[in-house]
């Protein structure tokens, strides 16, 4: 299956993701996580996003483009794929539509998580990063084994540096003025479900399978 996976941050789309990559055996391709590697790593794309990522704008569409493409045509996409953090402008849209036809294929659904502000803003609050393998952390919700320390690697977890109240109100205004209308051209497409994410992961993740297999049941908008 291809989806896409839209809402706004710290709704909990890296967490449904890999989910879904555990149910389904897709990879999970998060621009955000491919973003963050940049920055740790210094490469030209990371030193060009850094400052425009601590500040919660979006980084230039181009740059994405061409990180998604590249990972997009790697065999393991082949079969499928879960985009978490992409498209996330009308002109990644475009792009994104592009990629699909230059690969001979389509998106089989987008998927829209959905919380009220006050939810999220308490979600990014208490989440902690593992900055060596991704992993994410919830201190009430899904918390480490160990206090501050890696289930996955056992690195030391950090707080994102994007997760600063003040930041993630900016992430939240440019999530509203630039990344909403990408639903609403996957809703006049028909492939978009609307999944209510406020309640734990897990019932999350049921009514995400929902309407994933609703995709693939016969007569399905597609
Ligand atoms: P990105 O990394 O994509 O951040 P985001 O979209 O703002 O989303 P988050 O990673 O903050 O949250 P999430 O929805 O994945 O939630 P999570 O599962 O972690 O982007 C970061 C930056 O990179 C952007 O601001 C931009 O600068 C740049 N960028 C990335 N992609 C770009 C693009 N395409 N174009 C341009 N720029 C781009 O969950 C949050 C917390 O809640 C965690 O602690 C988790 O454990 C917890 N949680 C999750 N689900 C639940 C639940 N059901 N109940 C309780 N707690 C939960």
């Amino acid at each position: 299956m291809r989806i896409v996976l839209l809402g706004p941050p710290g709704v909990g789309k890296g967490t449904q993701a890999s989910r879904i990559r555990e149910r389904l055996g897709v990879p999970h391709l998060s621009t955000g996580d491919m973003l963050r590697e940049a920055v740790r790593l210094g490469t030209g794309p990371g030193q060009a996003a850094r400052a425009i990522m601590e500040s919660g704008d979006l980084v230039p569409d181009a740059l994405v483009g061409e990180m998604i493409s590249e990972r997009m045509s790697r065999d393991d996409a082949r079969g499928g794929f879960v985009l978490d953090g992409f498209p996330r402008t009308e002109a990644q849209v475009e792009i994104l539509d592009g990629i699909l036809a230059s690969l001979g294929t389509r998106l089989d659904r987008a998927v829209l998580l959905q919380a009220p502000e006050s939810e999220i803003v308490s979600r990014i609050s208490l989440r902690r990063s593992c900055p060596a393998c991704g992993s994410v952390y919830h201190l009430r919700a899904q918390p480490p084994r160990k206090d501050g320390i890696c289930d996955r690697c056992g690195a030391a977890l950090v707080q994102r540096a994007d997760d600063a109240e003040d930041i993630v109100r900016a992430r939240l205004a440019v999530y509203r003025e630039q990344t909403a209308p990408v639903a609403e051209i996957y809703l006049r497409r028909g492939l978009l479900r609307e999944v209510d994410a406020t309640g734990p992961a897990d019932a999350v993740a049921a009514n995400v399978a929902l309407v994933l297999d609703g995709a693939t049941a016969p007569g399905a908008a597609a």
